[in-house]
C-alpha cells in the first residue's frame, strides 16, 4: 500500500530541545530562548526539520515547566513573549517547524485557577480539579487506591474543605476535570491562541490520563512493577485512570481544531499501553493524533537483540501500516541517555541511529544524541529533579537495573555539550555554575570537536540525514523486511520501496564481519556507519558484501 498523497509531517525528522540545558544566553547557568535562536543555524545544518520544545511557559518549576502556571505565558527564565514571537520568524524562515509541548493533563499548584480552586467548596474553579470525599467512616484515607506514576497513592488531602484532590504525576500537579465543559473549552482556545501564532504542532504531555473514571472504581491488582504494554506500574494495571474510551474520543476534538488550520498541524501523544491499545489514539479513521510514541519498540531495541528488534518492527509494521505514521525514538527528558544503555559503544550507537533513520516513521532525537552525550551519575540527594529526591533513600544504582525507568531524570538532562570551553560552552560566563552540572566528558565529546572528526557520530547524524533527505523513499517508502536465513540471529535487512525506487539497508548487530548475498547485481552504496567505506569493491557483488562488526550501510 501506497501514501496517496504525504503530508509534511509524515516524512519529518524531530529534534527535542530540553530549553533549560540547550543553550544560556544571559550567563545565568539556565538556557533560554535567545540560546536556541543562536543555535538554529547548528539544527538546520545538522539536517532535522521540526524542532519540539518541552515546556517554557509560566511555571514555578517544580518538575522544571511540567507545572505550568500560566499556558499563555512565557516563563520569565527562559525569556519573553517577543522572544518566543523571534524564535519563530526564525524557526519558519529557515522552513524549520515548531512543535509546543502543552501540559493538558494538569496545572501547578501555583496556578491561579488551582489557587481559587482550593480555597471553598463553593468557589467558580472548584470543579475544574477532581475533589473528592475521602473513604468512609472519617474520610481520612484517599477516595480509592489509584497510584500516581511515580509511586504514592494519587490524592492528597487538603484540610481546609476536607476533600482529596487527584493527581496523575506529583503531588503538586493536580490533574484538570474535562468532564467540566469550562475546562475544556479554555484549553482549547488555549490551543488556538497558539495556533493563531503559527505554531505547526503540539507534543501532548501524559495524554492518556486525560480522562479517569467517574465512579473512582479501583484499579486491579497485580504483581507487575511496571509494564509498557499492559500500562500496568506501582502493583495496578491502569484501568481506570488510562486510555479511557473518553480520552480516544479527546483526540478527535483535538483534530478539529488542528483541522481549522492549514497547512495541516501535528499532533503527537505521550501515552502508555500495547500497541493494539495505542492505535485507538490515531482515531477509528485515523483521524486522531497523528502519531504516538512507541516506547515498546525504545526498550526492546537498546536491549540489542536483532531477532526481537524485528518482531517488534513487524508488530508495528501490522498494527500501523499506511497511512498510519509510527514514531521511533531512543530517548527524551525522562529516560537514560541511549548511548549509556549500550556501554558507550559509539559503533553500536551509529547502527541504531542508522536504524531509527531507515525505518517507515517519523525518528525522534532528543537533543545530544546527534553527540553520543551519556548518562551523567549526579548525587541523588542534590538531585534538581523532584523524583529524584524522591528515591534518595533507596541504593541507586541496583534500584534503576532493577526498575529499567527513571530514578532521577537529571542524568540525561545536563547542559548541552558545545565546545571543550568551561562548561562546554553552554553559557557565556565562565564563573556560572549551570543548573546542572556539566559531563566530565565534555572535552571528549562536543559538537565543535566532532564537527571536524568524520569518524564521529555527529557526521554519522548529518551523513545519515541528508542520504534520508535526498531519498523521498527513505522518507515514504513501503517497508518489507528481507529475509538472511541462518544471519537474522546477527542482522537486520530490509527494503524500502516507493514508485519502483527500492533503497536497502543491511544492518550488522554481531561483533564478526559478516558476508552476505546481494540482491542486486551491482549495488551502489550511498551511506555506511564507517566514514571511510565510499563505495562497495567489486569483489563485493553478488554473494560476497562485507559487512564489518556493527556496520549498517545503505544501498540502491
Ligand atoms: C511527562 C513528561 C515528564 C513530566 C510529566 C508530568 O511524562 O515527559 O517530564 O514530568 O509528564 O507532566
Amino acid at each position: 500500500m501506497l501514501y496517496d498523497s504525504y503530508k509534511w509531517w509524515q516524512k519529518t525528522v524531530v529534534y527535542q530541545i530540553y530549553p533549560r540545558s540547550f543553550k544560556d544566553s544571559t550567563g545565568n547557568g539556565i538556557g533560554d530562548i535567545k540560546g536556541i535562536i543562536e543555535k538554529l543555524d547548528y539544527l538546520q545544518d545538522l539536517g532535522i526539520e521540526t524542532i519540539w520544545f518541552s515546556p517554557f511557559f509560566e511555571s514555578p518549576q517544580q518538575d522544571y515547566g511540567y507545572d505550568v502556571s500560566d499556558f499563555r505565558q512565557i516563563e520569565p527564565n527562559y525569556g519573553s513573549m517577543n522572544d518566543f514571537d523571534k524564535l519563530l520568524k526564525e524557526m519558519h524562515n529557515r522552513n524549520l517547524k515548531i512543535v509546543l509541548d502543552l501540559v493538558l493533563n494538569h496545572t501547578s499548584i501555583k496556578h491561579p485557577w488551582f489557587i481559587e480552586s482550593a480555597s471553598s467548596k463553593d468557589n467558580p474553579k472548584r470543579d475544574w480539579y477532581i475533589w473528592r470525599d475521602g473513604k468512609k467512616p472519617g474520610g481520612r484515607k484517599p477516595p480509592n487506591n489509584w497510584k500516581a506514576i511515580p509511586g504514592s497513592p494519587a490524592w492528597l488531602y487538603y484540610e481546609n474543605t476536607d476533600q482529596w484532590v487527584y493527581f496523575h504525576f506529583l503531588p503538586f500537579q493536580p490533574d484538570l476535570n474535562y468532564r467540566n465543559p469550562e475546562v475544556k473549552e479554555e484549553m482549547f482556545d488555549t490551543i488556538r491562541f497558539w495556533l493563531d501564532k503559527g505554531v505547526d504542532g503540539f507534543r501532548l504531555d501524559i495524554l492518556h490520563g486525560i480522562y479517569e473514571d467517574e465512579s473512582l472504581r479501583d484499579n486491579p491488582i497485580t504483581w507487575l512493577l511496571y509494564s509498557e504494554e499492559k500500562a500496568a506500574y506501582n502493583f495496578q494495571y491502569h484501568k481506570y485512570d488510562l486510555n479511557l474510551p473518553e480520552t480516544f474520543s479527546f483526540t478527535l476534538e483535538l483534530r478539529e481544531i488542528m483541522d481549522e488550520y492549514k497547512p495541516e498541524r501535528l499532533l503527537v501523544g505521550e501515552v502508555t499501553g500495547s500497541i493494539e491499545e495505542l492505535k485507538k489514539y490515531y482515531g477509528p479513521n485515523n483521524n486522531g493524533l497523528n502519531m504516538v510514541f512507541l516506547f515498546e519498540y525504545t526498550s526492546i531495541a537498546l536491549k540489542f537483540k536483532p531477532k526481537k528488534i524485528s518482531k517488534d518492527i513487524s508488530r508495528i509494521e501490522k498494527n500501523l501500516p499506511i497511512p498510519y505514521t509510527p514514531t521511533y525514538v531512543y530517548g527524551n527528558h525522562d529516560r537514560d541517555r541511549y548511548i549509556s544503555l549500550l556501554n558507550n559503544n559509539t559503533q553500536k550507537a551509529k547502527l541504531l541511529a542508522t536504524m531509527q533513520l531507515t525505518l517507515r516513521g517519523v525518528p525522534y532525537i532528543y537533543y545530544g544524541e546527534e553527540i553520543g552525550m551519556a548518562n551523567v551519575k549526579l548525587k541523588l540527594k542534590a538531585s534538581k529533579d523532584p523524583i529524584g529526591r524522591k528515591f534518595a533513600k533507596f541504593p541507586y544504582p541496583q534500584l534503576t537495573k532493577l526498575l529499567g525507568i527513571f530514578v532521577s531524570r537529571d542524568v540525561c538532562r545536563t547542559p548541552m555539550q558545545w565546545s571543550g570551553e568551561t562548561n562546554a560552552g553552554f553559557s557565556p560566563n565562565k564563573n556560572v555554575e549551570p543548573w546542572l552540572k556539566v559531563s566530565e566528558n565534555y572535552k571528549k565529546v562536543n559538537v565543535e570537536k566532532e564537527e571536524k572528526d568524520p569518524r564521529s557520530i555527529l557526521n554519522c547524524y548529518k551523513r545519515l540525514l541528508k542520504v534520508r533527505e535526498e531519498n523521498l523513499t527513505l522518507q515514504i517508502g513501503e517497508f518489507e523486511f528481507i529475509n538472511l536465513e541462518k544471519l537474522n540471529k546477527k542482522c537486520i535487512a530490509y527494503r524500502r520501496i516507493h514508485n519502483k525506487q527500492v533503497v536497502y539497508i543491511y544492518l550488522n548487530f554481531s561483533d564478526k564481519e559478516i558476508l552476505l548475498k546481494t540482491p542486486k547485481k551491482e549495488p551502489n552504496l550511498i551511506f555506511s556507519t564507517l566514514s571511510n567505506r565510499k563505495a562497495l569493491d567489486p569483489k563485493e557483488y553478488n554473494r560476497n558484501l562485507k559487512l564489518t562488526p556493527y556496520e549498517g550501510i545503505i544501498f540502491k
